[in-house]
């Protein structure tokens, strides 16, 4: 099921997803100049579901972006299943992008004059793979996050947990081993949200691939294996659910706060 398109023999996977050492993104220069990553170290493990929160502002995006060769890094050393992607030339990114990463943007981006089952096809057209077989494969790809009976349904008529789903697949459908999402649930209720997030968990995460979400929900926060607090440019600290949950509470117990959504 995770073979690529095409029908490609895998190769043996790095147990390491992704990394990202001193990583730096400037934009603008002198008065305007931004430092948006400003020495990023980040491991991403393969089979892991890593979830990167951090206050607006502190770039997230940004690094989401140079992760998968969107756009350029200032220096540093950017890896994915062991391939130098800081060193490739924007057209070895672009292939190499199109064979490995999956991304699910905020805006579900989904063209609004085709289907769900001909969305989710897209990419398999960017493929090469015949308009028919991947119409097909697209309505499987459907079916693995439970939206088999909206085939054939345009996006305006889908909720937006319908169309969060759609725009899951979409990035699913060439089995990526990477996947990248920023801010998946932002726009939608918490019941929602979860059942996303579930979706994510038990139909998108493999042993042989990665996913790395942005996200400002603490009400998803227990579906992370592992959550990369970022501050300013940089990663403060990576820890486990468990460990996250008890830096939250005292954080919220020194400002006297409660975690959001809870009265
Ligand atoms: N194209 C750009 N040109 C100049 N500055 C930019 C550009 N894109 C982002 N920035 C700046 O870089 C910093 C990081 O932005 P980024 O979008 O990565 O943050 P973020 O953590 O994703 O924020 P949010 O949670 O609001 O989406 C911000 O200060 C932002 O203003
Ligand atoms: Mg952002």
């Amino acid at each position: 099921m995770d073979e690529a398109p095409g029908g490609k023999q895998p190769t043996p996977l790095p147990d390491l997803a992704a990394s990202l050492h001193d990583v730096h993104k400037n934009y603008g220069e002198a008065s305007t100049l931004v430092r948006a990553l400003d020495g990023v170290d980040l491991e991403v493990r393969r089979g892991e579901l890593l979830l990167l929160v951090g206050p607006s502002g502190c770039g997230k995006t940004t690094l989401l972006s140079v992760l998968c060769g969107i756009l350029d890094a200032t220096s540093g050393a950017i890896e994915v299943y062991g391939t130098r992607v800081d060193q490739l030339t924007q057209e070895q990114k672009t292939t190499f992008r199109r064979d490995t990463i999956g991304f699910i943007f905020q805006q579900f981006n989904l063209l609004p004059s085709l289907t769900s089952a001909e969305n989710v096809a897209v990419p398999l057209l960017i493929h090469q793979v015949p308009w028919e077989t991947a119409v097909s494969q697209a309505r499987e790809t459907l079916a693995e996050v439970g939206m088999e009976d909206r085939t054939e349904f345009f996006p305006e008529k889908l909720s937006g947990g319908q169309q969060q789903r759609v725009a899951i697949a979409r990035a699913m459908v060439t089995r990526p081993r990477l996947i990248v999402c920023d801010e998946p649930t932002a726009a939608l209720d918490g019941t929602t949200g979860h059942m996303v997030l579930q979706v994510f968990r038990e139909k998108v995460l493999t042993s042989e691939r990665a996913i790395v979400i942005v996200t400002h929900d603490s009400r998803i926060f227990s579906f992370g294996d592992r959550i990369a607090d970022m501050r300013d440019g940089r990663i403060l600290g990576v820890h486990s659910q468990q460990e996250h949950a008890v830096i939250e509470e005292r954080a919220l117990q020194i400002a006297g706060r409660q975690k959001a959504g809870q009265p």
